[in-house]
Formats: structure tokens, C-alpha cells, sequence
């Protein structure tokens, strides 16, 4: 067998032969496993009314499990759709991310919830006993009471935790604590990058520093990542400009960010995680995986064919 690596744009299978369905995704890491969220999207694709969406009925949230990031194993889809749906009609269900609460130790699933022609702009939230659920909805919220659409949830290293989501139509995003349990905001937000149209937030630490990527808002179509810095999650955020560099950077090589994994035990070691979005079929959509390059204090992503997790013992 040769020796595992990552292919970014490759068709990347499960353990059981089948195409990963994952899309706009986010890693929760415990003891040894990674466990990757994701939307599942494996269902014949139908236009929508929406001009340049192809939507379809949703199917859900699948959940992958890991112990070396190159193989997964398929859990299931660990919320479905149906679930959600015999509650609020969510047609759109995109970007879960999952945190741990230290509070009640229960697994709490965030997500953009939204009607077609986005403007419900609200999170569902859902929670279960484990990792790989099943999660239970248990509703939707308005973060600090505002419209929210593409987010990210971060655990920061106290156990407090924020979610980042671009609000005021997209205009600016916020930034908000979220209550002990995790299940809402504590009500206020500040706001960042305003009129800037910044979504796809994806938010990692590195030494005291912050980094928050982002994408600019053009549907589907991909457009540059940017790179800020912040001394807080609730910043000043400082932005470096665009991290990618080479053949493709003004297109995130045709990729929008969703996640930024740090590797457990490695001080320098973090892995940019991102969608290549294909609008005619998003079930085929496929992972942009890179890792992260530092100059300095200056994220640098460069694109590989094919690369492993050697690059980090450099
Ligand atoms: C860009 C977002 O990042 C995606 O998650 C999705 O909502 C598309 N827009 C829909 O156009």
C-alpha cells in the first residue's frame, strides 16, 4: 500500500468505498479520534427557485471518524433532516460545527438554517450525549438576536466559547459569546470587517495570536480567502490580505474556507480546510485541503497535489 497522503479536488472515499460527504464542514477532536461534520448533500440535485442555487431536499449531517485524518469512517448521518424539518421547514441546512461543552458535557451542533431564498438567516441547534449522536434538535436561534448566516463556532482555550457569523445581511460580522451551555448567545456582539462582506469564517490560535480566514460573498463562485489577526477572538482584527500564493490564490484555488484544524500536540501544525463547490451537482462537490505556512507571522497557503502529514515534522 503506498503511503497515505491528501489529494485537494480528488474525489476523497470512506472507508467503505463511498464518496465523502462532508461539505462545508469542521473537526471536533477528543482521545485520539477526529471526528469531521459535515453536510451531507449525496441526493439527486434540483434547481431551485432561486436563480444559480441548485438546491434539493436536504438529507442531513453526516459524521466521519478518524484516527490519522486520511482514513474515515462513515458514522452516519448523525442529524437528520426529517428531524429537523418536522420542527421549522429548514430547506437550507449548511456548515455544522460541533463543540464539546465543559459546562454539561454535552456535544452541541451549530448551523446556518435558512429558507431557499435566504433570509430565514438564523443557527439551528442540536445536541447529543456523543460524538457521533445522534443529536437532537432543539430548535433555532437569532445569535444576539441578529441575522446570521455563514458562522463558525471556536472553543477558545479557557473553555469560553464564540460564534462568528456574518450578519447584517452579510454586511459585517459579529462576533458573540455564547452561554455556558453553549445553546445561545449571551445576547450582546461586537461587530468586525464591517461593509466588508466577509463570510465562510474559519478562526484557529496559534501561539497568543488569532487568525480568522474568510471568504468574500459571491454565491457558489469561489473569490481570494483573507487572512486577519487579532491579540482576542473579539479582536481588533488586523487584516494581512490574501494567504494564498501561487497558481490559482485568487481563487482560494476554487475553494471557499470552512474549518482550520490545529494538529493535537503540535505547537506550528494546522491544516486550512476548504470546499471546491460545484453548483450543477453539490453532491460532488469536493475538500481543498492544505497546510498551513507561516512567514513569520503571516499565513501562507500554497497549493499541492498531493502532500501528508510529514510536512509538519519540517
Ligand atoms: C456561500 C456559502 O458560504 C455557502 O455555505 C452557501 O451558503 C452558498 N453561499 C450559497 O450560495
Amino acid at each position: 500500500m503506498p503511503n497515505p497522503t491528501f489529494r485537494p479536488g480528488d474525489i476523497w472515499h470512506d472507508q467503505a468505498g463511498q464518496p465523502i460527504q462532508a461539505h462545508g464542514g469542521g473537526i471536533l477532536y477528543e482521545e485520539g479520534v477526529y471526528y469531521w461534520y459535515g453536510e451531507n448533500k449525496d441526493a439527486p440535485t434540483v434547481s431551485s427557485e432561486m436563480v444559480g442555487h441548485q438546491l434539493k431536499a436536504p438529507i442531513g449531517f453526516s459524521c466521519y471518524t478518524s484516527a490519522d485524518l486520511y482514513h474515515w469512517k462513515h458514522e452516519g448521518v448523525v442529524l437528520r433532516a426529517e428531524q429537523i424539518n418536522a420542527q421549522e421547514d429548514i430547506p437550507v441546512q449548511e456548515r455544522p460545527k460541533v463543540l464539546h461543552c465543559p459546562a454539561t458535557g454535552q456535544y452541541v451542533m451549530w448551523f446556518h438554517a435558512d429558507h431557499r431564498d435566504y433570509a430565514y438567516a438564523r443557527c439551528g441547534v442540536a445536541t447529543s450525549d456523543s460524538p457521533t449522536g445522534p443529536f437532537t434538535f432543539r430548535g433555532t436561534v437569532r445569535p444576539a438576536d441578529s441575522d446570521s448566516r455563514d458562522f463558525t463556532v471556536y472553543q477558545d482555550t479557557d473553555g469560553a466559547a464564540y460564534i462568528l457569523f456574518a450578519s447584517e445581511w452579510n454586511k459585517t460580522l459579529w462576533i458573540a459569546r455564547l452561554r455556558d451551555d453553549y445553546l445561545d448567545t449571551i445576547g450582546s456582539a461586537s461587530r468586525h470587517f464591517i461593509d466588508q462582506s466577509r463570510e465562510a469564517p474559519a478562526i484557529f490560535k496559534r501561539g497568543d495570536r488569532y487568525y480568522l480566514l474568510s471568504s468574500g460573498c459571491t454565491g457558489w463562485d469561489p473569490n481570494p480567502a483573507e487572512c486577519a489577526t487579532a491579540p482576542a477572538v473579539t479582536g481588533p482584527w488586523t487584516v494581512q490580505g490574501n494567504p494564498c500564493v501561487g497558481d490559482g490564490a485568487e481563487t482560494t484555488f476554487q475553494a471557499q474556507s470552512t474549518f482550520v484544524l490545529p494538529l493535537p500536540g503540535k505547537a506550528d501544525a494546522f491544516i486550512f480546510m476548504a470546499d471546491r463547490w460545484k453548483p450543477a451537482d453539490l453532491r460532488d462537490s469536493r475538500y481543498v485541503w492544505l497546510p498551513c505556512q507561516f512567514d513569520d507571522e503571516r499565513l501562507v497557503l500554497q497549493w499541492h497535489d498531493s502532500w501528508d502529514l510529514s510536512v509538519f515534522e519540517k
